[in-house]
This record gives C-alpha cells, structure tokens and sequence, in this order.
C-alpha cells in the first residue's frame, strides 16, 4: 500500500499553489494593492490566514456559492465559519433587513420587534432575559463580566483548547501543567493566566471539581460539544455533572452555542436539554448580519436592572448593539431560516458527507477519523476522535510545523484545501470543516467527496 509521505505532500501542495496562482490573476493584484492601505492586505488580518498565498476576493456569495473577482465559481462549505451557515444572502433575511435599513439603521432606541425576538429566544433557549450585542466574542465578554459582578468572583473556568472569540480569559491553555496565555495572544491582559483563568480538560469531571472546589470560579464558559479543535463530544452525563457542580460550587455556567446551533434549531442547548445561566449565540443567529443574543436568568437580570442605567457604558456592549437592523435579521432568521425544515435538510445530508469521508479513510486505510455534530462535518489527522483539547495537538499534520511560530495548518491540511479551492470547493481555512447549508444540495456534497478521494489518490500515487 502507497504511503503518504511528507515530499510528495509539499511537492503535491507547491503544484496546486501554482494552479491557484495562475487561476486568480486579479485577486493576487487586488491583494497586492491593498497591500498599500491595510494591515497584512485585508480588511481583518486573520484573514491571510487562506492558503494558496492570497485570499479570493469575493465578487458575490449567494446561497451556497461565492464567485470571486476572477470569475471562479465555488461550492462554499465554509460559509464564514458559521456566519452564512444557513446560506449567504438568504431572501429570507434580506427582505425584511433591507425595510428595516430603509426605515433606520441605528437609533439607540429599541423597535417593537425586539418583543417577538425576545419572546422567540425565551421559548427556544429557555433564558427568560436577552440583551443584543454585535458579535458571540462581544457577548462572551460582556457574558463574563456581568458573572464576575454577579458572584463577586474573578476566575473564569474554560476548557483545554476550546476557542469562545477574541476574549482574553478563555484564550488561555494548559500545555501539559503549564498555563499560560494562548501562543501568540495579542496585548494579553494579564502575564500569569491564572489570576484569570483556570483550565481543565472537557469530559474530565475529576478535575472540574476540583477546580471548582476552593469557591473562587465565577463563571464556566462552555461549549455544548467543542468544536473549534475538531469536534469533541460529550461523554455521557457530562452535562448533568457540569451543571450539578457549577450549582454545588456557587459558580455561574454560560453555555456558548455559537458554532453548536449548527446541531439543530435551538443548538445543543435543545437537542441536550440544558439549562445554563447564560447563553451566548453569535455568527448565523441574524442570517449573517453582524449581531449576537445574550440570554441571562431573572435574577441576573435583576443584578443589572438595579444598576445605576449610566454604569452600563462601562464594559458593556456598544453604540450599535441593539440596532433595529440586527433586530429585524435576528427575527427574519428565527421565523425562516433557522428552522426545523432548515435542519430536516441539512443533517441528512451532512450524514451522506460524514459517510462518504468516513468510506475513503477506510478504503484507503487512513490513520484518520471523520465525526459530525447536526450539519458539520470534520476531519482530522488523528486515528480517533479526541477526547481532551491537548490530544487535537497530536494531529500528525502538526509534527510538520512549529505551532508556536507558524500557526494551525500543516502542510497535508493546506495541500487539501488548495486542491478543493483549485476544483471549486471552499473548507474553513481552520481545519478540514465542511458545513451543509439549506441551499446546499445532494449533489454538491457527493461532488466534495469525489474530490477529496481524488485528491488522496493523487497524494498515493
Ligand atoms: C464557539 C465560539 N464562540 C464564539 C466565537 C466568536 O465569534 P465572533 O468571532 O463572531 O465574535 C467563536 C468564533 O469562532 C466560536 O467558535
């Protein structure tokens, strides 16, 4: 059996960046340009973070395609990292949006579908209170102060490797007993983590209990089923045991839904039954549009309605949080696209994409594993589904970099990412993540695994 060997992974990688290259004449000038007025060439500096040396630019992205400025067409399965999960520019959204924009776009003052929005959310996530911000790290944020308030607490309690958004307090790792900020973290706020912070591994119920145990954690920020790492999920009874302690040990529990929403209408939350303080839902929740919820208990609630109303400038929020236009998409996405009917489309055909990736490990007896929560589908270059954030560190592509100085993507990563961009297939630019939108179609997503088994071939040839 043919091996997949590290030269012929960057041999393979050096001849579709020279494809990319050539296919995309104007998207290389137009970076080259804006070279000259942004930082690194884009808008936000993550977003060199592409392979094949330059992002596309985008000239339309529509459902579920994009079409860049060189005229290339593309099956989206990145759909901005959840953002666009339930399709880009969905008329649903668009239409009410756009009477929102032209009757106003920011005010300062609520409009009377915040009601439906607000009786929508309680019904769906079970939170009886809501505040509306403009992104899930804005409300993570926002979500950790008000428990530090709350308790009179300061540590936040995250888990190993899980990612919650440019919020200093969860970009903190434990490599192996050392704690320290996240590699790379920009400006942190503090130099010893664990005046912040504490870690523990997910699925480790021995450790979160001691954690907890000295009464000092204001807060465990969670997500349902982590995602950011590959996907890893619960153990059975872990959610019942996280909730028994955080209440046994006084400490808030703020589940992070953001990227789980993708495992049905109302997220893991629903499918799991779960019944956090807090909770926090960004990226699709307004079909695209940049807006985040916020869902508290009454009587954190109560904390904050007995606050002086001026003291809420300080740390919470922004000018535009709140703005009728996100209200109006967060409504138009809840009625139309986050649905049931949404989902009744999208999981099966997320099972036929988890199937078909998980037939070419087998065929071709790859150390690897496939897995999937609702409409996402990842794989990775492990032999088996992590349990702990540490063990996604073990994934093979990364003995090929230096994580510390060079970033997340190996060379086999970025070798499949280029070969899908170079067939007209887009993955997330972290990890090999693949969602299914309600526009994406069955034969889109036979047409991916065609590719990715092409593109295996060519590396064991
Ligand atoms: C689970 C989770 N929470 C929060 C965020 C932050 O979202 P945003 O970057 O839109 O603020 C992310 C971003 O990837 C995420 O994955």
């Amino acid at each position: 059996m043919a091996e997949i060997t590290l030269e012929k992974v960057r041999e393979r990688l050096a001849r579709e960046e020279e494809r990319y290259v050539k296919a995309r004449p104007r998207s290389k000038k137009l970076f080259e340009k804006a070279r000259h007025s942004y930082s690194a060439g884009v808008p936000m500096s993550w977003m060199q973070i592409w392979p094949g040396g330059f992002p596309i630019f985008v000239k339309e992205a529509k459902g579920a395609h994009l079409t860049d400025v060189d005229g290339n067409r593309y099956l989206d399965l990145c759909l901005g990292d959840t953002g666009a999960l339930l399709g880009h520019a969905p008329p649903e959204v668009i239409g009410p949006l756009t009477e929102q924009l032209n009757r106003g776009i920011t005010t300062m003052l609520p409009t009377e579908e915040c009601i439906a929005v607000g009786e929508e959310l309680t019904r769906r996530f079970g939170l009886p209170c809501w505040q509306i911000l403009m992104t899930a790290s804005d409300a993570n944020r926002m979500a950790l102060k008000i428990a530090r308030e709350y308790t009179g607490r300061r540590l936040t309690l995250a888990f190993n490797a899980a990612y919650h958004g440019s919020v200093d307090e969860t970009l903190v790792v434990d490599f192996f007993g050392n704690l320290m900020n996240m590699p790379g973290l920009m400006g942190p706020l503090v130099e010893d983590p664990s005046k912040m912070t504490r870690i523990v591994e997910f699925n480790d119920l021995e450790a979160l209990e001691k954690a907890l145990a000295p009464g000092d954690v204001a807060c465990v920020i969670a997500e349902p089923v982590i995602t950011n790492v590959g996907i890893i999920h619960p153990d059975p009874g872990f959610h019942e045991a996280l909730r028994r302690l955080t209440r046994e040990h006084g400490t808030l529990l703020l589940i992070d839904e953001t990227h789980s929403i993708c495992g049905g209408p109302a997220g893991m939350t629903g499918e799991l039954n779960l019944d956090p303080d807090i909770f926090v839902l960004g990226k699709p929740i307004a079909g695209g549009y940049p807006a985040a919820v916020l869902g508290i208990t009454r009587e954190i609630s109560a904390m904050i309605e007995k606050r002086v109303p001026w003291h809420n400038f300080f740390g919470f929020g922004g000018t535009l949080s709140g703005n009728p236009a996100a209200v109006a998409a967060i409504k138009a996405t809840l009625e139309n696209l986050l649905t049931e009917d949404s989902f009744a489309h999208m999981v099966p055909l997320a099972k036929k994409m988890e199937e078909g990736i998980r037939a070419i490990i087998k065929r071709h007896d790859l150390p690897w594993y496939v897995s999937r929560i609702g409409c996402r589908v990842e794989f990775r270059f492990l032999p088996e589904p992590p349990k702990r954030g540490i063990d996604t560190f073990f994934d093979v592509d990364y003995n090929e970099v230096d994580l510390l100085t060079e970033g997340l993507s190996g060379p086999l990563e970025l070798y499949i990412h280029v070969y899908c961009a170079n067939r007209g297939i887009i993955l997330s630019p972290v990890h090999n993540m693949a969602l299914v939108s309600p526009m994406t179609t069955a034969e889109e997503v036979d047409r991916y695994v065609q590719v990715i088994e092409e593109c295996i071939l060519e590396l064991l040839a």
